[in-house]
């Protein structure tokens, strides 16, 4: 299939308020490949979500800020179809189907399952310990997040390769049991241009590493964060070694490639000090993010316009995934769905 003629789909979970990091690395990627495809899906993935989080309120801060967060960033609601995921009940629907192919073996394997086990044995503590079945299948359904959409093309990050694996595993074996081409298979990849930028402390950016620079700030707010990244204490004038420092790859990740050069010259000819470094860093943050920031905080003000976006993009949506599911039921022997009868 032709690079202009794929579907793409990207589900963000709602687990916390994006920051540099996620933007870099996987909001401004996506939103490009979104671009250069035919069609594209993205979606809150809320269901996700609340596998980790328990509190109604939370959730709903986070999957409106998360939503308002991707709109303020450019999401263009025109040409991409943008929904919550529990908006679309087609998808768990489709889940319990997939649930019934699926090898419990598969989910034993699966990282995301893995790593709480992995967590919970480091501690000391029962294997199951905090794991619920949500977090268990959670493969399964973000399975069905993408072969309700026939999508081609799933931009990720590393992490969730192995995810979208399952996902075609999954599809390949409910094509194979039924003899029918049913699910499209989907394929994973990693867009060239996600760079995983360091925080303030050098390792990954990361919430859980509380070393994050906050998308949305003012002036003020960037300057405090950006402060605070360590460097080393070579002088001003110290030829340095840009590469692999937090302050230079941030930079170089929002800036353009002529600015990122130049600041990399500097900093290697000693013509530049680190406060210099943070200097331009701070430019740059307030040029690329004050009016997504301005989007962001109006569309905060006003929940009742994100519900709408998302609703409507929930609308466009269900068609596409009823009618995979209608083919899917069908394939495996279920009745064909009817619509409720009124009560008489
Ligand atoms: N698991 C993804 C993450 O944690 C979110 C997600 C849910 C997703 N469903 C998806 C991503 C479908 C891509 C496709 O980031």
């Amino acid at each position: 299939m032709g690079r202009g003629m794929t579907t793409v789909l990207t589900g963000i979970k709602p687990t916390g308020y994006p920051h540099v990091g996620n933007y870099v690395g996987a909001i401004r990627p996506a939103l490009r490949r979104a671009g250069r495809a035919s069609g594209s899906y993205f979606f809150v993935a809320d269901y996700h979500a609340l596998n980790q989080i328990q509190d109604a309120a939370l959730l709903r801060e986070l999957s409106r800020a998360v939503a308002a967060t991707w709109l303020a960033c450019g999401l263009d609601t025109e040409r991409s179809c943008f929904y919550r995921q529990s908006d679309v009940p087609e998808i768990p629907e489709l889940t319990v189907i997939l649930n019934a192919v699926t090898p419990k073996g598969w989910m034993n394997r699966a990282h995301a399952y893995k790593a709480a086990v992995a967590a919970n044995a480091e501690r000391g503590l029962d294997p199951d310990d905090d794991v619920n079945m949500g977090l268990y299948g959670y493969p399964v359904l973000m399975a069905a997040d993408i072969l309700a959409c026939r999508a081609d093309v799933v931009p990720v990050g590393r992490d969730q390769v192995q995810h979208v694996e399952i996902a075609r595993d999954i599809a390949e074996r409910l094509n194979r049991q039924t003899g029918r081409e049913v699910l499209a298979l989907p394929r994973h990849e990693i867009p060239a241009d996600a760079a995983a930028i360091p925080g303030v402390d050098g390792r990954k950016m990361s919430k859980s590493y509380d070393n994050t620079i906050p998308l949305f700030a003012d002036a003020r707010a960037w300057t405090r964060a950006v402060a605070g990244i360590r460097t080393d204490s070579s002088p001003r004038d110290a030829p340095k070694t840009p590469e692999g420092t937090a302050v230079y790859e941030i930079f170089a990740g929002l800036a353009t490639a002529g600015e990122a050069a130049g600041l990399h010259a500097d900093l290697s000819a000693g013509r530049a000090g680190w406060g210099d470094a943070k200097a331009r860093l701070v430019s740059v943050l307030e040029r690329e993010l004050t009016g997504p920031g301005e989007r962001f905080a109006e569309l905060m003000a006003s929940p009742a316009t994100v519900d709408e976006v998302l609703a409507a993009g929930a609308e466009r949506v269900r068609p596409v995934a009823r009618a995979v599911l209608d083919g899917v039921r069908e394939a495996v022997g279920l009745a064909r769905a009817s619509a409720p009868r009124a009560a008489v």
